[in-house]
This record gives C-alpha cells, sequence and structure tokens, in this order.
C-alpha cells in the first residue's frame, strides 16, 4: 500500500498538546548546549585547517541544517561514538554545493552562511520553511552586495534566494543600523576570504552579542577590536584569514535555560539547579530583567569555557512585581521576550518592554504573539508604539487559551510554561517547532515535575 506523508494525508483530528498546572519543579536540569554557539563552531571548524573536536554540540533542527549545509560546502563532520563532533575543515577552500541548502527555520544558520559563501567564487542557494521564507534578508544583501557578491531573493527580500559569489570580493566598512548579531557576524564571516580589511563598527546602542567575535579569535583569526569616543565598537578582520581548528565544549544555553528558570520562579515550590549556562553579559539581561523583578537567582562556580563565560544557576520560586525595562536592555534579551512575557503575567502590578520592535521580524511575529497569547489566557496587555504593556495577574487565575505556535519554538515552549503556573491548562496547537532549539524540551520539565501531554480532539 502506498504510504503518504503526515502533510499528505487527509487529518479528521486535531492534536494539540496541553501543560496543565504543576506541583512544583525540583532537581538537576540539563539545558542542551548553545544554538548561537553550535553554528559558530561548525561554520567555523569547517572552514578551519585541521580537524576541530565539538563538545555539547546542541543537536537541533536548526543546528543539523548549519551541519548538512557544512558537509555540501566541503566539511568532513562526523560524530563519534562518545557524543563529541569532529569537524575537518577545508582550509579556506569552499566548495560549491551540489544541491539546494535547506536551512530549515534556521535564521542565523542562513543569515551567517550567506555571509560565509558570498565571497566565494560560486553560486549557493538558500531556502527554508514557511517561517524561514518569510524573514527578511535585505538587512544582510545590502552590506554583502558592496563586497562585489550578488543576490537573487523573492519579492520582498526573501528565502528562497541564490547567492552569486564575488570573484574578486572588496573588503567593505559599514555601520550596523540595527542591533543584530546576525547581520555583524555575516560581514565578519565574509571578511574572512577578503584581501584586505573588512569593518564592522557597532553603534554603542545597538551592541548585540560577541559570540562570533570571540570564536573567531579562538581559531586563530587576526580579528582588533577598538572603540572609538562615542562607544561604538569597531571590529576589523584582516583577511584573506586562515583559521586553525581547536577542540571547544559549548556552554549551555541561556535562551533554553529561561524557560526551566521561568517555569521554577512562577510555579509555587520549585527550586532548580542548572549547570554549565553561558552567561555572556550580551546574552543574559533575561536574569537582569527577573532579579529586578524579584527573582530569587543565584550564580554559582563563575567561570570561563571556550572564551564564553558560564556559570551553574540556582533559582527558587518567588513572588514577582511589574517593572519598566528599558529599550537598552533588548539586544541583550531578544529572544527571551516571550517567557519574560509569561513571568510578567504572573507578577503584581504592570511590566513595560520597551523598544522590542524587532520582535516582528523573528520565527514568527512575536510582538502580536506575545499581545494575542496573553490575551487568549486572561492578562491584560497592550501595544504602545515599540512597547508592550502586561498587567501582571498576581495570584489571580488565568490560562484556559490555545495558542497558535506558527512555527516559533519560543512562542509554544513560553505558553506551555504558563499552563505550569495557571488555574487553568494552556494549549499549543503544534509544538513540532520546538525541534529547532530544544528537542527534548517536554521531556525534560516532565521530568522536573511539568504535567505536559498531547490530546486529540
Ligand atoms: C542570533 C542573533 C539574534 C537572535 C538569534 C540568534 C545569533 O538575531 O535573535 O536567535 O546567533 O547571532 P538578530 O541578529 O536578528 O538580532
Amino acid at each position: 500500500m502506498l504510504s503518504l506523508p503526515l502533510s499528505n494525508k487527509k487529518r479528521d483530528f486535531f492534536m494539540k498538546t496541553v501543560s496543565n498546572r504543576s506541583k512544583g519543579l525540583f532537581g538537576t536540569f540539563a539545558t542542551p548546549g548553545d544554538k548561537s554557539l553550535s553554528h559558530r563552531a561548525l561554520m567555523l571548524g569547517g572552514l578551519a585547517k585541521g580537524s576541530t573536536k565539538i563538545k555539547g554540540l546542541l543537536e537541533s533542527g536548526d543546528v543539523m541544517a548549519t551541519l548538512s549545509a557544512m558537509r555540501k560546502l566541503g566539511a568532513d563532520i562526523e560524530k563519534l561514538p562518545d557524543g563529541t563532533w569532529t569537524v575537518a575543515g577545508v582550509d579556506s577552500g569552499l566548495r560549491a554545493p551540489d544541491s539546494v541548502l535547506d536551512m530549515g527555520n534556521a535564521g542565523t544558520g542562513t543569515r551567517l552562511l550567506a555571509g560565509l559563501v558570498c565571497t566565494h567564487p560560486f553560486e549557493t542557494r538558500f531556502t527554508g520553511d514557511t517561517s524561514l521564507c518569510s524573514r527578511p534578508m535585505n538587512r544582510i544583501t545590502l552590506p554583502l552586495a558592496q563586497t562585489g557578491a550578488r543576490f537573487e531573493t523573492a519579492q520582498g527580500g526573501t528565502l528562497p534566494m541564490t547567492v552569486i559569489g564575488a570573484k574578486a570580493p572588496k573588503p567593505i566598512t559599514y555601520r550596523l543600523p540595527v542591533a543584530s548579531a546576525q547581520v555583524k557576524s555575516a560581514v565578519l564571516l565574509a571578511g574572512l576570504n577578503i584581501d584586505g580589511d573588512t569593518t564592522v563598527i557597532e553603534p554603542a546602542d545597538l551592541k548585540s552579542r560577541d559570540h562570533t567575535e570571540r570564536m573567531l579569535r579562538g581559531f586563530g583569526a587576526a580579528l582588533d577590536i577598538a572603540e572609538d569616543s562615542d562607544g561604538a565598537r569597531i571590529l576589523t578582520v584582516h583577511g584573506k584569514a586562515s583559521l586553525t581548528a581547536c577542540d571547544l565544549t559549548v556552554p549551555a544555553d541561556i535562551s533554553s535555560a529561561a524557560f526551566p528558570i521561568v517555569a521554577a520562579l512562577i510555579t509555587p515550590d520549585s527550586e532548580l539547579f542548572l549547570p554549565d549556562i553561558g552567561i555572556n553579559p550580551l546574552r543574559s539581561g533575561i536574569l537582569t530583567a527577573l532579579k529586578a523583578m524579584g527573582a530569587d537567582i543565584t550564580l554559582e562556580n563563575s567561570r570561563i569555557a571556550a572564551g564564553e563565560p558560564v556559570a551553574d544557576i540556582r533559582v527558587k520560586s518567588s513572588e514577582l512585581h511589574g517593572v519598566d525595562l528599558p529599550a537598552s536592555l533588548a539586544p541583550s534579551m531578544i529572544d527571551e521576550y516571550p517567557i519574560l512575557a509569561i513571568a510578567a503575567a504572573f507578577a503584581d502590578g504592570k511590566t513595560t518592554l520597551r523598544g522590542v520592535s524587532e520582535l516582528k521580524v523573528k520565527e514568527s511575529n512575536r510582538f502580536d504573539a506575545i499581545l494575542n497569547g496573553l490575551k487568549a489566557n486572561g492578562v491584560a496587555c497592550s501595544a504602545l508604539g515599540n512597547d508592550i504593556e502586561i498587567k501582571g495577574r498576581g495570584k489571580n487565575p488565568c490560562g484556559g487559551g490555545l495558542i497558535e505556535a506558527k512555527l516559533d519554538h519560543r512562542i509554544a515552549m513560553s505558553f506551555l510554561v504558563m499552563g505550569m503556573a495557571a488555574e487553568n491548562p494552556v494549549a499549543v496547537d503544534d509544538v513540532s517547532s520546538i525541534a529547532t532549539s530544544f528537542p527534548n524540551f517536554i521531556e525534560l520539565m516532565n521530568k522536573s515535575g511539568a504535567n505536559i501531554h498531547d490530546y486529540r480532539d
């Protein structure tokens, strides 16, 4: 009998995943590896001379898309029996891919790889899922085209996209108009294969995560970092750069840890211990924000691993109160606003999230998804220009909503966390996207005391 893929079968039932109230979360929570660092480790390892060993690589949909793209570009990538990955690099000589790079849901993988390949003399085609195919690529094609590379995109500057690499790429200087580590990294990675100096200027109020800079130095690239009198960071890659393989251990992802952290804060009688979390100051705004709300979070055993600050985190249930969070915090916690909005829903009083318009161009329009999701669960909230205002319910009941995840992993996880502490269960229509960043999220949460299950209607 012909077996059709699931998407082609007539579905006469509706599946949803429901998060019911938990009696408390306990124990040690083994958060998976950092997604941002995993993408970068595969790319730089793949480009380097020699064999790079990566421990703690995040094995999620997004990272696997980058991994298979790097294989198509010539890197030899294998998993050893002990879970370590080895990447035999191409020593700068990337190979033209013989088929399209299907990047799935991975915005970071796509934008960084577009930078990497655009200064190599061949064509690369990119595609992705419906979420990725609706995200703007002009923020990278605009600067990268100045190197001489050409970009053919769908109407509106989205994927599918063909990158026609420059034969003799020219060095550029680019001042970032937006706080974006993806744009910054795309230009720096392009610069690796350009003769001369490629410079990115990062204005003081647009500073974003510096993982690429740290890792480039770890792989031996010549990268200068200076600051001008206005506090802007001037990043200069001296090309052509040759990278040298190295061994690295990827810290656990603070963006993933934010879900169990908030779950423990809002669920009474909880205490979780989260080892080895990356706490890069340009990534850890969520800890600053939650502490300002009265969260009982302590950092232990702070250290440096793989060139990144790392610590163990202990978190206990807390009575949270509303806060006014300035726009200046946004770049250091841009991915954490959906789960922060859940913390705000359980806080006493009003929380204002200022300057969060970038949320509109993430895996879904998270600006709208936060507002719609909270309202569906009885939490009053509103948009004021680029700000979101949330009227926390404190101990008053909320929940009972059904969330449309729209292929957005962080929206799905945030509202499942809401269900753990809400009076009424919270349902999510499709949790498949969670696998893009945190494949064992539901399993780990349930092991810690959550009550999340699939239902068929
Ligand atoms: C990322 C940068 C951020 C973030 C994304 C990961 C990275 O995107 O939202 O999840 O690894 O560089 P922007 O550069 O668009 O801010």
